[in-house]
This record gives C-alpha cells, sequence and structure tokens, in this order.
C-alpha cells in the first residue's frame, strides 16, 4: 500500500512534455504509481488541479555550511528546492583542516571534518531538508596546499592538489569547480585547471566555473572554459551566465552563440543563471583597495557588513553621500576594517534584456547563486529565485513556457550533475515533488525586504516526506548529501 497519494494534479513530468492530469503515489521514497490510483492511503493530498512537478534543483549555491547551521533550509525548500549543488565559485566544504576558519565568507561554518566523508557524516547528523551534491572547490584545495601565493604550483602542489580533488570524486562529488576572479584561483595558469580537473573527468565528474571574467573580457573567458573541457574531457557547466557592466551588456549572444559553436563541434557545454540584474559576493574580492574601480563603487549595496551594521540594506553611495565621503573612500574604509574582508556586497551590474536572453537557451538552467548569510540583508535571489523565473518570466513575460522552465529546474539538472533516480516523475523515481499554482506563484523577496518566502507553493515533498505543506515547513528533514552517479 501507497503512504502518500496526491491526486488530481496537473502533472509536468520533468522532460517539457506537456501536462496531464494524474494521481501520483508515493510508496516509501519512491514514486510507485502516475495515473488514475483506486487505492487509498494513508495521507491524501488533494491537488485540485494545481500543477504538480519534479522537485526544483537549484544547480549553484553556496549552502554547504548551511546544511549545518540552517538545517530547516526554508529559504530553499519554500522555493520548491529538494535538492542543491554545492561547493560553487571554487569554494567548498572539503577538503579542510578541522577547527581552521572560513576565510571565503561563502562557507560560513568552522570544518570539525576534512573530507567529504567527514562532512557527509556532519550533514546527516545535522538532518537538512533538503538534499544536495557537492563540487570540490578549486579556490579552497589551493589555499590549502599553497595558501595566497601568486605563482605556479610545483609538481609536489600540483599533486597534492591532485589528490585532493580524486579524493573528493572518490567520495562522491560531482565535479570540480573554479571561482577564477578570486583569489587564489585566479593567480593560476589554464594547465593548472585542465590537470584538476582530469581528476574529475577521470570519475565522470562535471568542471564547473565562475569564469575568469564576466565582463570586458567575457569572450576570452567562455574560449578558457572551452579549453579546459576539450583538453580534460569532460562536460563544462558555466556559472552564472552573465555580461556585467553596462559597457557590456548585449554580449550575452555573442557568449551564447560561442557555446552552440563549440557544442556543435563536439564540446559539452551547459549553463546556469539567476533572474536578477544584480550580482552579490564578497566585496573585498571585487576591489583592489590601491585602486577602487569608481564605475562599480556607484552601483554596490551592502547585504552583509560586520564592521558597520548599520551599513546592511543601503547603497554605498548613498552611505557616502551622507558621510560627506567620496564612494571610493567608503568602500576602501570599509575593506580595510576589522573584519571587512567578511563584507558581502550586492552589485547591480547586469541588464535584463540579458536575462530573458539567456533564459531563451534551451541549455540554461537556474542557480540561485544565493549567500546565506540571514543576518544582513542577503541579494533576494536567496528566497526568491525560482518563482521569479516562474512567475516573473514564464507568466508574465512568457519568456519561455512551463514545462521547459520546469525541465531546466529538474531533468536536465539531475541528468548534468549526476543524480540518479530524480529529476522525473515517472513510476520508480526518488520521490522529489512540488506542487505549486501556475497562475499565482510569485517571488516576494526584494532588496528591501530579502528574507521573504515566495507565495502560490502548496506542498513540497523530499524523499518521500511532506517537508512544506500550506506555508508550514513540518521539519522533518531527511535530506542527504548525496553520491555521484549512485
Ligand atoms: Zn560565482
Ligand atoms: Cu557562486
Amino acid at each position: 500500500m501507497a503512504d502518500l497519494i496526491i491526486r488530481n494534479a496537473s502533472v509536468l513530468d520533468g522532460t517539457g512534455a506537456a501536462a496531464v492530469e494524474a494521481d501520483v503515489a508515493i510508496t516509501g521514497d519512491r514514486i510507485t504509481a502516475v495515473g488514475s490510483i483506486s487505492d487509498s492511503a494513508p495521507t491524501e493530498i488533494d491537488a485540485g488541479g494545481r500543477t504538480l512537478a519534479p522537485g526544483f534543483v537549484d544547480v549553484h549555491t553556496h549552502d554547504d555550511g548551511a546544511l549545518l547551521r540552517h538545517p530547516g533550509m526554508e529559504f530553499k525548500l519554500s522555493q520548491g528546492c529538494t535538492s542543491l549543488v554545492i561547493g560553487n565559485c571554487g569554494f567548498s566544504a572539503i577538503p579542510a583542516v578541522p577547527g581552521e576558519s572560513d576565510k571565503s565568507g561563502l562557507i560560513g561554518v568552522t570544518p570539525t571534518w576534512t573530507d567529504l566523508d567527514g562532512f557527509r557524516a556532519s550533514v546527516t547528523k545535522a538532518n537538512p531538508a533538503v538534499n544536495a551534491m557537492a563540487l570540490v572547490g578549486h579556490n579552497t584545495t589551493r589555499s590549502l596546499v599553497m595558501g595566497l601565493e601568486r605563482r605556479v604550483p610545483s609538481d609536489t602542489e600540483l599533486d597534492e592538489m591532485r589528490s585532493y580533488v580524486r579524493a573528493a570524486m572518490d567520495q562522491g562529488a560531482c565535479g570540480f569547480s573554479t571561482g577564477l576572479v578570486y583569489e587564489p584561483g585566479r593567480y593560476c595558469e589554464t594547465d593548472e585547471i585542465i590537470e584538476l580537473a582530469k581528476q574529475s573527468a577521470e570519475a565522470g565528474g562535471i568542471y564547473a566555473t565562475h569564469m575568469r571574467n564576466e565582463g570586458d573580457r567575457l569572450l576570452q573567458a567562455v574560449d578558457e572554459a572551452i579549453q579546459v573541457g576539450t583538453a580534460a574531457d569532460l562536460p563544462v557547466q558555466i556559472s552564472h551566465h552573465k555580461s556585467a557592466g553596462r559597457r557590456n551588456w548585449g554580449k550575452i549572444g555573442l557568449s551564447l552563440a560561442k557555446v552552440d559553436q563549440a557544442n556543435a563541434k563536439g564540446a559539452d557545454i551547459t549553463l546556469d543563471v539567476y533572474p536578477y540584474t544584480a550580482g552579490s559576493g564578497p566585496m573585498a574580492q571585487y576591489f583592489n583597495l590601491a585602486n577602487i574601480d569608481p564605475e562599480l563603487a556607484e552601483v554596490i549595496r551592502f547585504a552583509s557588513c560586520p564592521a558597520f551594521r548599520e551599513y546592511e540594506g543601503r547603497m554605498a553611495v548613498d552611505v557616502a553621500a551622507d558621510l560627506g565621503m567620496a564612494v571610493t573612500q567608503l568602500i576602501h574604509d570599509v575593506i580595510s576594517a576589522p573584519e571587512g574582508d567578511r563584507t558581502l556586497c550586492i552589485q547591480f551590474i547586469i541588464d535584463n534584456a540579458d536575462i530573458e536572453e539567456n533564459l531563451r537557451h534551451p541549455l540554461m538552467m537556474i542557480g540561485s547563486d544565493g549567500i546565506p548569510d540571514l543576518r544582513g540583508q542577503p541579494h533576494p535571489r536567496l528566497f526568491g529565485t525560482f518563482p521569479k523565473v516562474l512567475g516573473h518570466y514564464v507568466r508574465e513575460q512568457g519568456v519561455l513556457d512551463l514545462p521547459e522552465a520546469v525541465r531546466r529546474m529538474t531533468s536536465l539538472s539531475c541528468d548534468r550533475f549526476g543524480f540518479v533516480d530524480r529529476g522525473r516523475i515517472v513510476d520508480g523515481q526518488i520521490a522529489d515533488l512540488v506542487l505549486f499554482d501556475p497562475e499565482t506563484i510569485a517571488d516576494t523577496a526584494t532588496y528591501d525586504n530579502p528574507q521573504q518566502e515566495a507565495t502560490g507553493i502548496d506542498l513540497v515533498v523530499v524523499n518521500g516526506k511532506v517537508a512544506l505543506r500550506d506555508g508550514t515547513h513540518t521539519g522533518v528533514g531527511g535530506g542527504r548529501l548525496l553520491h555521484h552517479l549512485k
């Protein structure tokens, strides 16, 4: 007998096919029937004709630490996300030295583990509400082996980095990530990336990259990503594809054309995007203290600012005006202050037309890039990404249709990142599900009020368990840190 039956749903199976009216039965953690079901179950939910889809997969997150600090994962569950990819932009919870504090600002916990098995044990104990799949990060690995050295590694150092990447892959990571604008990743040459990506390739993994440049040299950076994929012979994921800075707006079409051309010649490149015109990250990483970029300073807003909490949620230009100082001086002072390197900022650098062009591309997945520092005023993408795509870009703007949008949030992502038996509503698949109303689904998180859960999502099921129902988080946990391809 089934444990749970969801009746009278408009089922989008995740493949991009049109919706069909059906009931769905769940037994244990699996879907055990899809169709007209005459049996009964101890728990039955009437979907009332609303849309039932596979749970969404957030393919670009920095939730490594959040799985431990915020195991309820309300900001993701409330968007309909049932799985995440962690360890992006080259920053990951592994490899680690126990007790060493996180300097990236993106992990947010002090490790008690050294490797992925150890981290998995901590995650299992925390019992988070959603599943996760890990990437092993280049910045983290390089810092561990050679600190912040601005040089190429010695053969011994490269070997040590290789063995860390290989160990993570052997323990179930889905790939290797870089963040080539960040320290120390930006000090590496392409050969180093290729050598480390080969370790991922041999284990059937992918290469996910925050490219070396997302503005003036975007196209050259895409060339480097393609080169790594070709030389190391593995699939490439271009993270948060964007063309940053007003003078670069419109380049997205050229960048996508490069990807299409490479794929036509045998490369295997996919991408992800977040649906906002602002980015966000560690402020100290975006500025050269000796020469603060005035154009970037103009479009910066403070998200988390431990040194000056009163600046959080404000544009730097407004704070500077109040203080009667140049905005470049303010940025300089904030970064140089104690704990200034922990400042997270939001930067308004993206054109909406580029977001729409990204969303139209058939290989474009959705990744929030949310940074889960809930003490400040985080970028609203942390709470709003998936509902914003479905509400604003699908329903209101018609940029892509609903079955296709769901495919790009589910089966495409699961296949790409090695989630086995997930991402489709088919008999035998694991029951990660979301029930929502496509007529009302909407993000409510704003830059001024970012910690707001979306509306229009009725039910989220993770590994067969009801994790969210009618706006209430049930607190059942049961998410797993998964093994790639297992
Ligand atoms: Zn990034
Ligand atoms: Cu990121």
